[in-house]
C-alpha cells in the first residue's frame, strides 16, 4: 500500500497537538492510509518539536502511521508531499498593525510557496490555516506556479462548524421542550437529537477575519425524514437574521436569543476568555473535516452529500465574487481531491451587503501583500 506523504508546518504549536492524534487514528484519510508524517517548525522550536514526537512515538499510533519526521529542514519536510497543512505562522503581538502581522505572515508564505514549488508533489493538496488566511493562500500560490490554484484552499470549516454547532444547539432545545402546557413531553413526540448530518444549508462566506459572513438563511433540519427550514424548528427568526447582533460577546447562553452571525464572529474571542488558550481542538477536528472531505473516501467524510464552507479560488465563482482573490464558499467534496462550487446558494440583501464589505478587506490584504513581495506576487486574475 502506497504511503501519503504529509507535512505540518507549525508543529509544534498548540493545534498540530491536537490535530496528529486525529491524523494517526486514521480519521483524516482513513483506516486504510498509511501516513509519513513531516512535523516542520523553525530552530527555536526545535526542542518541543522533538517533544511532540517523543509523545508520538509513545502513543502507539503503529497501524496508520509509518514514520514520524520532526524537523526545522524545509528541504526534508516537504520532500515529495502529497498534503501540506500549514498551520505555521507569526502571531499577533500586543501594539503590532495588522498590515505588519500580514506582512510577516506574507514571508512566511512565500517561503512555503518556494518549498512547495521545489521539494512537494505537484499535485500536492494543501490547507492554509495559518492567517491571514485566504491571502496567504495568495502569497503561496503566487509562489507555488507549478501548482493548480485549485489544489490550495484555506480553513474556513472552523466558522462553519461553530455555526452548525449552535445551530443544533438551539434546534435540539426548541425540539425537547414540552409541546405546549399540558401537552406531553418531548420523549412524548419522540424527540430524536438531530446531530451534524440533520442540518444542511449553513454557510460562512468572505474573508477568515470578523467581517465573514455566516449565513444561516437557507438551513434546514432533517426531522422524521422530511427537510424543513430552521425558523420552523427554532421558533425565532430573529436569532438567524444577519443584522442581529449579540451583546454577550459572542456567547450564545441557554435561553438567549441573539444574533447567530455574531456570535460564530465573537466564538473564538469566547473561547480565548474562557480557557486562557485558543480553540485548538475544534481548530484541529476542522481541519479534519475539512480534509476528509476534500481528499477521503466517503466512508470517512464528515459530510459526503453536503455543501461545507471551504476557502478556495474565486476563479470561476458562479456567486459575482471577483477573480483572483481566495475567499470562503459553499462547495460539494467529492473525497478525491475535487471541489465544485455548491449550486443553489443565493444570499440575502443583507448578507450580499456584508459579503460586498469582506471582499473590500480581501482585496485590500491583497493590496498590502503585493506591496509587500513586490514581483506582483497576487496579480488579480492571474492562472
Ligand atoms: P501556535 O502559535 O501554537 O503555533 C504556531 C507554530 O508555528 C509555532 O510552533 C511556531 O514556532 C510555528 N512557526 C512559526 N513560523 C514558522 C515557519 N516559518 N515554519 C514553520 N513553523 C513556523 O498557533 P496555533 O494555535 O497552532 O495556530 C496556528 C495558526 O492557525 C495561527 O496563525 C492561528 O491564527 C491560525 N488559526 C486559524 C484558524 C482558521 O480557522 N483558519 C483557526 C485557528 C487558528
Amino acid at each position: 500500500m502506497a504511503t501519503l506523504k504529509v507535512v505540518v508546518t507549525g508543529g509544534a504549536g498548540q493545534i498540530a497537538y491536537s490535530l496528529v492524534p486525529l491524523i494517526a487514528r486514521g480519521l483524516v484519510f482513513g483506516p486504510g492510509v498509511r501516513v509519513h508524517l513531516r512535523l516542520l517548525d523553525i530552530p527555536p522550536a526545535a526542542n518541543a518539536l522533538e517533544g511532540v514526537a517523543m509523545e508520538v512515538q509513545d502513543s502507539l499510533f503503529s497501524t496508520v502511521l509509518d514514520g514520524v519526521l520532526a524537523t526545522t529542514d524545509e528541504a526534508q519536510a516537504f520532500d515529495g508531499a502529497q498534503v501540506a497543512i500549514l498551520l505555521g505562522g507569526f502571531p499577533r503581538r500586543p501594539g503590532m498593525e495588522r498590515g505588519d502581522l500580514i506582512g510577516k505572515n506574507a514571508s512566511i508564505m512565500k517561503r512555503m510557496g518556494e518549498a512547495l514549488e521545489r521539494y512537494a508533489c505537484h499535485n500536492c493538496k494543501v490547507v492554509v490555516v495559518a492567517n491571514p488566511a485566504p491571502t496567504n493562500c495568495l502569497v503561496l500560490s503566487s509562489h507555488a506556479p507549478s501548482l493548480s490554484r485549485r489544489n490550495i484552499s484555506c480553513l474556513s470549516r472552523l466558522d462553519h462548524d461553530r455555526m452548525v454547532g449552535m445551530l443544533l444547539h438551539e434546534a435540539n432545545r426548541s425540539l425537547s421542550a414540552p409541546v405546549s402546557a399540558g401537552g406531553g413531553d418531548a420523549g412524548a413526540r419522540g424527540w430524536r437529537r438531530l446531530g451534524p448530518a440533520d442540518v444542511r444549508g449553513a454557510c460562512v462566506w468572505g474573508n477568515h477575519s470578523n467581517s465573514q459572513v455566516p449565513d444561516a438563511s437557507a438551513v434546514e433540519f432533517l426531522i422524521d425524514g422530511s427537510w424543513v427550514p430552521a425558523v420552523s424548528v427554532i421558533g425565532d427568526s430573529g436569532w438567524l437574521d444577519l443584522s442581529t447582533s449579540t451583546p454577550q460577546g459572542g456567547r450564545v447562553l441557554e435561553g438567549e436569543v441573539s444574533g447567530l452571525a455574531e456570535a460564530v464572529r465573537g466564538r473564538g474571542a469566547a473561547v480565548l476568555g474562557a480557557r486562557k488558550l485558543s480553540s485548538a481542538m475544534s481548530a484541529a477536528n476542522a481541519i479534519a473535516g475539512h480534509l476528509s472531505d476534500w481528499l477521503a473516501p466517503a466512508a470517512v467524510s464528515v459530510s459526503p452529500s453536503q455543501a461545507v464552507s471551504m476557502g478556495v479560488t474565486s476563479d470561476g465563482n458562479p456567486f459575482g465574487v471577483p477573480e483572483g482573490l481566495f475567499c470562503s464558499f459553499p462547495v460539494h467534496c467529492g473525497g478525491d481531491g475535487e471541489w465544485a462550487f455548491a449550486e443553489g446558494y443565493r444570499l440575502p440583501e443583507e448578507a450580499e451587503r456584508q459579503l460586498e464589505a469582506s471582499i473590500a478587506e480581501l482585496r485590500e490584504e491583497k493590496s498590502i501583500v503585493s506591496e509587500m513581495l513586490g514581483e506582483g506576487a497576487a496579480t488579480e486574475g492571474s492562472q
